[in-house]
């Protein structure tokens, strides 16, 4: 009998920390693609594969899933995923962290790229917008094929929030974020819905108001009730969102941070917006009228944006 030698499609993990390996099982067990979780540890991305492929008999997943150390094993992935880096020490500034991630970002994403030259790069790390630059340039990337992940996290959020006010599911409610993964984010309640209503119709402004402020302070509420690490089940089911419709080549529309060149009017510079996730990558910048406030936030929170990547030097 003639034996199989299509390689099965890959996606690579890089980071085997909490993110990441939940990143890796939310893929494994919906047998989107075999997985490549990497980590520098020695033994932590391998025994976090093995512990995964475990559960196979008992989950029915059959993908392989290998942990490593090795960037040679990442060749030929579809897609590849960074969440590396650190989280913020104490006495250490925000810009301590951005210098810091940034070299991590930039050597994981060289050394990747380089054996992946076709892949689609997610980016997971913080702070997220500022990473994507990083990636962009260490890759080589076309910009299309860098996207980072941090809408489609705050919008779930946000639908969280909105059924857990009205008691009603999260199901079919839909939001609509933009801007930088900060405290400038903006949550856009004239887009967002409940069953197709719009918020504003279901819900007074004072309490529109509190979601939204919730909304952006939800990374940070996670952080304050554990209070050691950052959230980590939604951020993975919100990157395997991303990454399945890259891989089925589903063409949803997600909110992500995308290079824009002219967009929403701003020139050079990741930020929030909804984009068309395709085979390709971002397949398309999807461009939506803004009224005055909206467009002032928005403009604001690429502001804050423009200021972290103007310090990161020969890293952008
Ligand atoms: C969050 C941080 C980790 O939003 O970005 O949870």
């Amino acid at each position: 009998m003639p034996r199989s030698r299509t390689p099965r499609r890959k996606v690579t993990v890089i980071g085997a920390g909490n993110v990441g390996a939940s990143v890796a099982q939310r893929v494994v067990e919906a047998g989107l693609a075999d997985v490549v979780l990497l980590d520098i540890v020695p033994g932590l991305p391998q025994g976090k594969a093995l512990d995964l492929a475990e559960a196979g008999p008992l989950l029915g997943h059959d993908v392989n899933v290998m942990g490593t150390n090795d960037y040679a094993d990442t060749a030929d992935s579809t897609v590849i995923v960074v969440t590396s880096g650190l989280a913020r020490q104490p006495g250490m500034s925000r810009d301590d962290l951005l210098l810091k991630n940034a070299q991590i970002v930039n050597s994981v994403v060289e050394q990747a790229a380089k054996h992946s030259p076709d892949a689609v790069l997610i980016v997971v790390t913080n702070p997220l917008d500022a990473m994507c630059h990083v990636a962009l340039k260490a890759s080589g990337f076309p910009r299309w094929r860098v996207v980072g992940m941090a809408g489609v996290l705050d919008a779930a959020r946000f639908r969280a929030f909105v059924s857990m006010e009205l008691g009603i599911s999260p199901v079919n409610t839909c939001a609509f974020v933009l801007g930088g993964h900060g405290d400038a984010m903006v949550p856009v309640p004239r887009y967002s819905t409940v069953g197709g209503v719009p918020l504003p119709q279901l819900m007074p402004q004072d309490q529109i108001d509190r979601i939204v402020q919730r909304t952006r302070d939800g990374g940070a509420e996670i952080v304050s009730l554990l209070k050691s690490g950052s959230a980590f089940y939604a951020p993975a089911a919100a990157t395997a969102e991303m990454i399945e419709s890259i891989l089925e080549d589903r063409h949803k529309i997600l909110p992500c941070s995308a290079y824009l060149k002219g967009e929403y009017g701003v020139e050079g510079l990741f930020v929030g917006v909804p984009v068309r996730l395709s085979r390709v990558g971002v397949d398309e910048i999807v461009q939506v009228e803004l009224n005055d406030d909206e467009r002032a936030a928005f403009e604001k929170s690429a502001q804050a944006v423009r200021e972290l990547v103007d310090t990161l030097g020969g890293y952008a």
